[in-house]
């Protein structure tokens, strides 16, 4: 199941990129299509990251952690998407993106389900 769950967000992020790049070129229908595809894909990642909780056990501090750092990527996904497309600023929420990006990936891997990189 952490393979699917790394599939769905890997997959997600790549989306992500893309649809900044389509709304960049003006392509408003491809970004709304794009958009839709993610909200599947943050189901799919909430179904998997429930799967994976669901299996532990103990679910110490740090899964409860684990799990609301990853929703809170999924919020500023969306956030992104929407502010980019309104041309709002989207500064603040980048930096909240890249923390908590590390944030979840040392956790994710820390944690002792899957990979182990930070022991
Ligand atoms: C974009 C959002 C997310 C990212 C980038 C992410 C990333 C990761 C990574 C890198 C792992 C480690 C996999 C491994 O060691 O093989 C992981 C595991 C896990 N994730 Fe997520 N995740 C996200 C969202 C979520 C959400 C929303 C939940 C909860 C509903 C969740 C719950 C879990 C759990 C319980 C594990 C197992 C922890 C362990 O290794 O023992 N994740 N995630």
């Amino acid at each position: 199941m952490t393979h699917a769950h790394i599939t769905t967000w890997v997959i997600a992020l790549i989306l992500f990129f893309i649809a900044i790049n389509v709304n960049k070129k003006g392509n408003e229908k491809g970004f709304k299509i794009l958009q839709m595809i993610l909200r599947v894909m943050y189901l799919l990642i909430l179904a998997t990251g429930g799967i994976l909780l669901s299996s532990i056990a103990h679910i110490s501090l740090l899964y409860i952690l684990k799990a609301v750092v990853g929703l809170w990527i999924l919020v500023l996904f969306e956030l992104i998407l929407l502010r980019t497309a309104k041309k709002q600023p989207v500064t603040v929420l980048w930096i909240q993106f890249v923390v908590a990006f590390l944030l979840v990936l040392y956790l994710g891997l820390k944690l002792p389900l899957g990979f182990h990189l930070f022991q």
